[in-house]
């Protein structure tokens, strides 16, 4: 989710490319640098900050840093804090080649280790840094050509910019699965993250495909492909505002966040499935898997919607590990007498790190001498510096208040650490492949899955207007049930409750009439006949009910006044999919009802008080 910026041409001024970037500062914001060709002594000057864009402008007020071409960078981290040696751009041995990169190095480690062999330096923990070296490795004067060799080798995603003192009068730039676009006009050739940083100079551009490989020049550029073959690019003419640009051509954050979601779990899953072996490799954990064989039992710590991805992480972890599992809210546990031994672990969600509660409730285990792990998504926050060993979601950053993209990205890291776990306990190598094979195609079930806002987006036109809705759900979707009505609450101010169905009868049906809908996630799994007979008795009381139901299932249609239909898949995985309707239902009955979407009231993105 970094922002990248490349310029190349007759403006020489910091300036421009300043400018550009702070267009893209939504994308990340823990770091940022820029490196530029200097003519007059024919090397590359570069200068990096930790922080936003601001403290990088403030450390250049005044330094004669400047050229063409030019790279800029902002960073969201994903290996490595945010420290002025892990910001970008990155270089060589020897200071000739500087790269900018947004995405992820999967087989980063083996490439670092082989370049070492042959003599080469490291200055940062990042992935990132082992490009220039590579492409250095290849160098022989021509740019593209070193560029196309290195990133020949290279698995996993990215978007790089690169330039070279000792082949100066360009920008390559090359994507695999993270966007990247480009303009050349009469100002000269740019290249970016995306389009919001190039509309202030012009609204035609390219966007580059997969395994392509741009020069960009003062005055033109061309497309190739990774082994050198030129490829035809059609112009775009994009109407977007820079707000618009900004989110992606959607009207708001959340709903580019909820879209965004096939490629934020593809990024939680990258390197980490072992298909053949149906195991799951987290190097964030590694470095402690023995003591992990021993943990017996497992306390996971979260507020909010964080707490209800711990939730569905209890029923994973129990059925798939062996390992029993209490989940509570951090707020509430800071305040209880923990019981910790040595074969208990304490297992931390959080978007952000940087919770107060959640932070808090580590405090209490580390005090106590506890073994503490984390599922954080913002890299180097306190959380994630805290814990003794955690796997990161990768899902980049998160704008809109109410999490999203990140509730779906630690539903996949839990499940990969339930299939972890598992295989060091009982599960077998047939279960577990079984499940490696399903984490696999969950982008491309929640890409289909995601094609029913339209339907979820009249749905909500026809109950905009009622003030109060109950959620349902069991197993795997009772933590769901509680997710969709706390996003319901959150975005359209309407009043949610979540429950188990089994629940229901002991009270909550006391309110069911015409006029209080209940959503029921009724998906095909272990409890499906349950669920069937909970929406009979609402039914029963003229209460009209959504479900959210298995594709193919043609009997719940007779029953429920609305159905949205999600893809079959694995009962522990149907939560990332069945949260989607719920997220897209939130967020239409919110922009229906006129509210501010993106920042609901009251809320902050990050509770960083208690
Ligand atoms: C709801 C939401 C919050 C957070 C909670 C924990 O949409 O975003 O409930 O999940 O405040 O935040 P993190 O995950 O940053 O610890």
């Amino acid at each position: 989710m970094c922002g990248i910026v490349g310029y190349i041409g007759n403006n020489k001024d910091i300036a421009l490319g300043l400018e550009a970037l702070k267009r893209l500062e939504y994308r990340g914001y823990d770091s940022a640098g820029i490196a530029a060709y200097d003519e007059a002594t024919g090397t590359i000057v570069f200068a990096k900050a930790v922080g936003k864009i601001e403290n990088l402008e403030r450390k250049l007020a005044g330094s004669s840093i400047g050229g063409s071409p030019i790279l800029l960078h902002t960073r969201w981290a994903t290996h490595g804090e945010a420290t002025e040696e892990n910001a970008h751009p990155h270089a060589d041995c020897k200071g000739n080649i500087f790269l900018v990169h947004n995405g992820i190095i999967e087989n980063y480690a083996q490439l670092k280790q082989k370049l070492a062999e042959r003599g080469h330096t490291f200055a940062s923990e990042t992935d990132t840094e082992v490009l220039p070296h590579l492409i250095e490795h290849f160098f022989r004067g021509n740019l593209e050509e070193a560029v196309r060799k290195a990133l020949s080798l290279v698995k996993g995603s990215y978007a790089v910019a690169v330039i070279a003192k000792e082949d100066p009068g360009k920008i390559v730039a090359a994507r695999l699965s993270s966007p990247l676009v480009l303009s050349v006009n009469g100002s000269g050739g740019f290249v970016a993250s995306d389009p919001a940083a190039l509309l202030a100079h012009s609204n035609k551009v390219v966007f580059l495909d997969d395994e392509e490989v741009a020069v960009v020049r003062q005055d033109g550029f061309s497309v190739s492909d990774l082994k050198n073959n030129l490829k035809e690019k059609e112009v775009t003419e994009l109407e977007w505002s820079l707000e618009e640009a900004q989110k992606g051509g959607y009207e708001h954050f959340m709903l580019k966040e909820i879209m965004e979601q096939p490629e934020s779990i593809a990024n939680a899953l990258r390197g980490r499935l072992l298909l053949e072996e149906g195991k799951a490799r987290l190097g964030g954990v590694e470095h402690l898997r023995e003591k992990l064989r021993q943990v017996k039992r497992m306390n996971i710590l979260a507020m909010g919607t964080a707490l209800y991805a711990g939730r569905v992480g209890e029923y994973m972890l129990e059925e798939y590990a062996g390992i029993p599992c209490e989940v509570d809210s951090a707020s509430e546990f800071r305040y209880r007498k923990p019981v910790l031994d040595e074969h208990t672990a304490s297992l931390f969600v959080s978007q952000s790190g940087e919770t107060a509660d959640t932070l808090a409730a580590l405090k209490e285990v580390k005090d106590k001498g506890g073994l503490a792990l984390g599922i954080v998504n913002a890299v180097g926050s306190s959380i994630a510096r805290g814990t003794d060993a955690g796997v990161y979601n990768h899902a980049g950053s998160e704008i809109g208040v109410a999490s999203t993209k990140a509730f779906t990205s630690q539903l996949t890291v839990l499940a990969l650490l339930a299939l972890f776990l598992g295989r060091q306990r009982d599960l077998s190598l047939v279960i577990g492949q079984c499940i490696a094979k399903e984490l696999s195609r969950l982008p491309e079930l929640v890409a289909k899955t995601l094609e029913s806002a339209p339907q979820v987006e009249e749905m909500a036109k026809k109950y905009k207007g009622k003030e109060n809705f109950l959620y349902i759900g069991r197993k795997y979707s009772y933590p769901i049930a509680m997710e969709g009505a706390l996003k319901l609450k959150e975005i359209s101010y309407i009043h949610a409750e979540g429950y188990g169905a089994g629940e229901m009868k002991h009270g909550p049906i006391a309110l069911i009439d015409e006029n209080f809908p209940t959503v029921a996630l009724c998906p095909s799994d272990s409890v499906y006949e349950k669920m069937v007979s909970s929406v009979q008795e609402i039914k029963a009381r003229r209460g009209p009910v959504i479900a959210i139901a298995t594709e193919g299932n043609k009997e719940i249609g007779q029953l429920a006044d609305d159905v949205l239909y999600i893809p079959k898949t694995l009962e522990m995985l149907t939560p990332v999919l069945s949260v989607i309707p719920l997220q897209l239902f939130a967020y239409y009955m919110g922009v229906l009802r006129g509210h501010n979407v993106d920042m609901p009231r009251n809320l902050a993105k990050s509770v960083t008080v208690e």
